[in-house]
């Protein structure tokens, strides 16, 4: 860590410019754990830590939404004995967090392809989505067995399904109606995406909802991404300049 990420603190943040939707991609389990000499797993139950620290810190920001891909549609195809332990360590995670979430008011949600998980997680996510249903904090959205790119091809079917039936019209179909269709319908786009764990990628996470947000990359892996790593990244965010194609000039009258 440098010198000036030590010493940065909670109250360098302006409360009022932080993002409405923060996403994070959790990456770099596996590599911290096989520079220990551990199995993979001891990575991904560090991770879970950090999901609870930091899940917990930007609640108490009092960040709206906070977007967290645990489990993507390709990670089906790890060894089953990972796939295994991270569906194991997702059950514990939901049913030990329920009650710190009720008394944190977070209404919690997922997005993905729910159908594939099996049925007894289902049924822990199912619990945990309606025992918190009427919490007005902050959302935690976890995406499982999400893709991108197999979300935007989901809701061009239910859109043509409607069409179809005679509940839509073609002509009618513009963004917001189209993104009405996406898992994420009444969850705002983005304002930040931090990808932990060194790749700069996107690896098909809210492929549609990103796409006016800001990047924020770094090389800790996720279960070191401490508090001071977090206001770090919204630190920087907090000193863009985001100016949806518009200029800078257009933007700075604007406010
Ligand atoms: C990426 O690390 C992380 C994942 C595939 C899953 C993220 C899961 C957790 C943080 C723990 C479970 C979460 C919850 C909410 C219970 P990687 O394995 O791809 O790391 P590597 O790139 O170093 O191999």
């Amino acid at each position: 860590m440098t010198e000036k990420s030590s010493s940065i603190d909670r109250s360098d943040l302006l409360s009022e410019r932080l993002p409405g939707h923060l996403a994070i991609i959790m990456d770099g389990n596996g590599r911290w754990a096989k520079a220990r000499m551990l199995p993979r797993i001891m990575g991904h139950r560090k991770g879970v830590q950090t999901v609870q620290a930091i899940v917990e810190e930007c609640s108490e920001l009092g960040i709206k939404f906070l977007t967290l891909y645990a489990f993507s549609a390709e990670n089906w195809l790890r060894p089953k004995t990972e796939v295994t332990a991270l569906m194991m360590l997702l059950k514990k995670y939901i049913k030990m967090e329920v009650p710190r979430m009720m008394r944190n008011n977070i209404r919690f949600r997922t997005i993905g392809n729910l159908k594939e998980l099996p049925e007894d997680i289902q049924a822990e996510l199912e619990n945990a989505i309606s025992e918190t249903a009427s919490n007005n904090g902050m959302t935690l959205t976890l995406a499982l067995s999400y893709g991108g790119r197999q979300e935007l091809v989901n809701a061009a079917k239910s859109f043509a399904a409607k069409v179809i039936a005679g509940e839509q019209r073609i002509d009618d179909l513009d963004e917001s109606t189209f993104a009405s269709f996406l898992y994420t319908d009444n969850i705002p786009d983005p304002d930040l995406l931090i990808r932990t764990g060194g790749e700069m990628r996107i690896s098909n996470f809210l492929l549609w909802q990103l796409a006016y947000s800001e990047l924020y990359f770094t090389e800790t892996s996720w279960p070191e991404f401490s508090l001071k790593e977090l206001y770090k990244a919204l630190l920087d965010y907090q000193a863009r300049e985001r100016r949806f194609g518009l200029t800078g000039e257009q933007v700075r009258n604007l406010m």
